[in-house]
């Protein structure tokens, strides 16, 4: 990107996320993202999940690299920032004070303002980077490998958990399903990709009886668990015979129970405005049946870029250009914490 001209130049905001497996840096200035970097980790991959103390360790060796790359992509130089943010939580504590600490030892040393994100807002602000932007109020299906929300938006950091899960994140059912597959970790892009040329409704998972807008993931789990031992007994290759299937049902009755809630979500709050958000929000079978869903029920739909789905420091540059603006900075006292709650 070319080097910055002198009306662009009025805020200059630096973004850090490492709240689980990839090293991300951001640079953001009057509200426009210039630069993205994401290092994500391949090392978890054997291990079928994260590694606490894998993650911190290669956050380590490539947060410098990364933030150096965002800084050279975006055309600032160090001196040129107002500010440094940084995902305070939820996450793994280890890999959130990699960040946090070289934040706070960055901010400290160009004497800036510190700004603390949540990392579960930003997912939701993810969609204030391009446009068209939602209204306020809006419903947002938050779902990522952690977490899985209904969050009524009323404003940039007005939100409310309308419904979450009760056990397992929408994202965990994918990657362990995908591990119990022999398939590498993270295992729902892997899955989405096997499922485009599976038959979505060859098995039937149940969908959890929960009145309200709250999740359950534990049951199909285990009802997927059971499946496979069945049918592994009675041919050791069930699943090298039926993979793309398999795939396919299973996604299949991860979208419904999220799409399910969300109509739910839609008539309780009577809201027409509907996001989605974090890393499950990149599957291409959930996009499809929401934006199916949506047609038919009048709903103003919208789905970011995959690049903005997944982990990235560009949703938590968006969330701090908004705490920028009203001077909402924390002390060089600030800590992380793995949980955090709105
Ligand atoms: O938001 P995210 O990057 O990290 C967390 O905050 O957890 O979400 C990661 C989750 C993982 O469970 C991953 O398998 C899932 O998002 N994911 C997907 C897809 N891309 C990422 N799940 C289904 N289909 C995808 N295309
Ligand atoms: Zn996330």
């Amino acid at each position: 990107m070319t080097n910055l001209t002198q009306n662009e130049r009025s805020v200059c905001l630096l973004a850090i996320e490492s709240s689980c497996d990839e090293t991300s840096a951001s640079v953001l200035c009057n509200g426009k993202i210039r630069s993205n970097c994401i290092a994500s980790q391949k090392e978890h991959a054997g291990f079928g999940g994260v590694i606490p103390e894998i993650a911190s360790r290669a956050h380590m060796r490539n947060i410098v690299p990364v933030v150096d790359e965002a800084l050279q992509i975006a055309g600032v130089k160090k001196d040129q920032l107002d500010a440094i943010a940084f995902t305070s939580g939820p996450g793994l504590i280890g890999s959130l004070l990699v960040g946090a600490s070289f934040a706070k030892a960055m901010a400290l040393a160009l004497n800036i303002p510190l700004i603390s994100i949540n990392h579960m807002q930003a997912h939701v602000l993810a969609h204030f980077i391009a446009d068209p932007k939602p209204g306020f109020p809006f419903l947002c299906l938050t779902v990522s490998g952690g977490h899985t929300q209904i969050v009524y938006v009323e404003d940039f950091f007005e939100m409310k958990i309308a419904g979450q899960t009760l056990d397992d994140a929408a994202g965990e059912a994918f990657d362990k399903t995908a591990t119990l597959l022999g398939l590498p970790y993270p295992g729902g892009p892997v899955m989405d990709e096997l499922a485009m040329t599976g038959n979505p409704f060859r098995f039937l998972f149940p969908e959890p009886k929960i009145a309200d807008l709250n999740f359950s993931f534990s049951g199909v789990k285990t009802a997927i668990l059971y499946f496979l031992q069945r049918e592994k007994s009675k041919n050791p290759d069930f699943i090298k015979e039926n993979l793309n299937d398999f795939c396919a049902s299973v996604q299949h009755s991860i979208v419904i129970i999220l799409i399910n809630k969300i109509r739910k979500a839609a008539k309780q709050f009577e809201c027409n405005e509907i996001a989605i958000a974090g890393g499950v929000s990149a599957n291409s079978y959930l996009r499809k049946k929401l934006t199916q869903e949506a047609e038919k029920n009048n709903w103003h739909l919208y789905i970011p870029e995959t690049e903005y789905c997944t982990d990235n420091a560009a949703m938590i540059a968006m969330a701090a250009y908004y705490k920028f603006l009203v001077n909402d900075f924390v002390p060089q006292t600030v800590s992380p914490s793995a949980r955090m709650y709105f």
